[in-house]
């Protein structure tokens, strides 16, 4: 079983990196940013993402543009502002492109600005340890 991670993340607290170091660290396997496209076919890749402007980044949308043919199933794994979840704009996208998505996504609400601030708390990222360790 083949496992990949990549990330986006954007604000300059890097709330998306530091959930992707958590899972990286949990799962022994390098999270790099999603600028680097896939070098092998995997069977799941844990794709880490947050919302902006109620979407989910172009940046995210492109790299499944561009590793489709590499992707046997992506796993969301997301924070926002609100609570909202990406998994529906991330499904949009994996639809069009014939990815299958998984049913089972992480999502946690992270600080922007004023609102959730701390978090991803230490409790926060060993949750999102254990969720990606589900998988095995
Ligand atoms: C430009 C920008 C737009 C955002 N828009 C939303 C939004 O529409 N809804 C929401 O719930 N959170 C929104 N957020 C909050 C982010 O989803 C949250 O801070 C996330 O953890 C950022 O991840 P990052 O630090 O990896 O970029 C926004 C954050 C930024 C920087």
């Amino acid at each position: 079983m083949k496992t990949a991670i990549r990330f986006f993340t954007r604000s300059k607290k890097g709330n998306t990196a530091k959930l992707a170091a958590a899972v990286s660290e949990a799962l022994g396997i390098e999270a790099l940013p999603v600028e680097n496209d896939l070098t092998e076919k995997v069977d799941r890749l844990f794709l880490l993402n947050a919302m902006y402007a109620a979407n989910v980044d172009r940046e995210v949308t492109e790299f499944l543009e561009r590793n489709r043919d590499m992707i046997g199933e992506v796993v969301n794994m997301n924070t926002s502002a609100s609570g909202k979840s990406t998994w529906k704009a991330v499904k949009k996208a994996t639809d069009r492109l014939g990815i299958p998505l998984s049913e089972k996504e992480f999502h946690c609400a992270a600080s922007w600005i004023f609102i959730n601030k701390g978090r991803p708390t230490e409790a926060d990222l060993s949750r999102a340890g254990e969720f990606a360790k589900s998988f095995d």
